[in-house]
């Protein structure tokens, strides 16, 4: 009998579907010293997980053998509806060219001072006086709701409860009810917009998704709307996981922080880049394989749940020497954060230009910015909602006000 990739485990007494696990990037190097991948536990069974910069980057342009569709359909579909994650080829090609200009480079660098820059004060003008806040709590949670709420359109009045939907949406896998009521309710209370912008459209994102084609087909409503309660988690969640690492790791590692406060125009970009290399908000994305294969040398067995490991591959020492080191003078775009593919981040370029502009406000108004006594525990990066997702618990900071 051949034997079968799966039938021996590279590591025992963790799960990679639930667990945090401690030091998890000393684990994922330590492993990658014997093969490019590893087979780990995962939810009660084995899965491969790739481990390498080459094999992360092969594996996500590879739609054919790893169809983001087979997690999505089962994962995210029964609460967010059919969106562009779940869709393949044509279907998935012209809803992408109808929802995603508005979110491309040369589009978004003229949201930053309209948009972003305000949004970032009037958080911060809650606290500024203060001298002390959490920042996880008062900003980073906020922020990338606010963002995507006001890029809707959406009445600011209403901000309260979107801000919630987008927390119970957010924690789908922890309380599936709550998630499944707020998307009936956001769905409730956005499907009268899309009439209103389609007859009187305005400059907002509903008016342009309501009247804007691609290869001559537009988006129907339940398109629109799948796409719309997609921003949520995939936005706004995602964004303000990579808003809190970059603050952590700049707050932990105080010398990297003065250099950012030596030249914010210069650094913030670099940083920015740095805060995702360092510590992916999207860490540990799962995946499968539904049809056995060879691929790239391995025998992967049909059904075989996979782990695309972006914080592995972004520490691979063969593309970044000292690659546990923090630096934000690398200079490196690390696009790999965003996936790649057909399926690449759609916002990339939003979050970007969110994370550098909050960046720099924050930096500027909070002179000597640093963390409070015995804050160090809750600015630790780890697991949220599941394993994929990686951030910090709390920030509680202090400053000169
Ligand atoms: C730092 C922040 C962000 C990170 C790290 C991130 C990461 C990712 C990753 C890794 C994927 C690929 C998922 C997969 O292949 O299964 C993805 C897809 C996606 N992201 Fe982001 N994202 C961020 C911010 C945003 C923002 C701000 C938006 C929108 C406004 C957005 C919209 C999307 C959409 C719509 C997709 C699905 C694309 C498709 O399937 O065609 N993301 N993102």
């Amino acid at each position: 009998m051949t034997a079968n990739l799966l039938d021996s485990l590279d590591v025992e007494g963790v799960d990679f579907a639930f667990e945090d696990i401690a030091d998890v990037h000393a684990m994922l190097a330590r492993l990658r010293t014997r093969r490019p991948f590893a087979v780990v536990p995962f939810a009660g069974v084995r899965a491969v997980l790739l481990l390498t910069n080459e094999l992360v980057s092969a594996a996500f342009k590879d739609e054919s053998t790893f169809p983001p569709a087979a997690v999505y359909r089962m994962t995210t579909q029964p609460v967010l509806g059919k969106t562009l994650q779940c869709m393949e080829g044509a279907e998935h090609r012209i809803a992408r060219g109808v929802a995603t200009p508005p979110f491309r480079r040369n589009k978004v660098s003229a949201y930053v001072e309209p948009l972003l820059e305000p949004i970032a004060h009037e958080l911060i003008d809650r606290f500024q006086a203060r001298g002390h806040a959490d920042l996880i709590a008062e900003f980073t949670n906020t922020y990338p709701v606010l963002v995507i709420s006001r890029l809707l359109g959406l009445p600011i009045e209403d901000e309260t409860v979107v801000h919630r939907w987008a927390h119970d949406l957010f924690y789908f896998p922890m309380d599936p009810q709550a998630a499944m009521r707020a998307s009936r309710e956001f769905t409730d209370y956005v499907t009268p917009l899309l009439a209103e912008r389609r007859r009187e459209p305005g400059d907002d994102l509903i008016s342009m998704l309501v009247t804007e084609s691609s290869e001559g087909q537009f988006l129907d409503d339940e398109q629109v709307l799948s796409f719309l309660r997609l921003l949520f988690p995939a936005g706004a969640d995602t964004t303000m996981l990579a808003l809190g690492n970059t603050l952590s790791a700049l707050l932990t590692h105080p010398d990297q922080l003065a250099l950012l406060e030596s030249d914010l125009d210069e650094h913030t970009p670099w940083a920015v880049w740095e805060g995702l290399r360092w510590e992916p908000p999207v860490g540990l994305l799962p995946r499968a394989c539904p049809a056995a294969v060879e691929w790239n040398g391995i025998a992967i067995p049909a059904l075989t749940p996979m782990i695309f490991s972006i914080n592995a591959a972004l520490r691979d020492p063969a593309v970044y020497e000292r690659p546990d080191e923090f630096d934000i003078s690398r200079r490196k775009q690390v696009m790999l954060a965003f996936g790649q593919g057909p399926h690449s981040c759609a916002g990339n370029w939003l979050a970007i230009a969110e994370l550098t502009t909050a960046l720099k406000v924050l930096l500027q108004r909070l002179p000597g910015l640093r963390l409070q006594p015995g804050a160090d525990a809750d600015a630790k990066v780890i697991s949220q909602v599941g394993t994929a997702l990686r951030g910090p618990t709390a920030l509680h900071v202090g400053w000169r006000a």
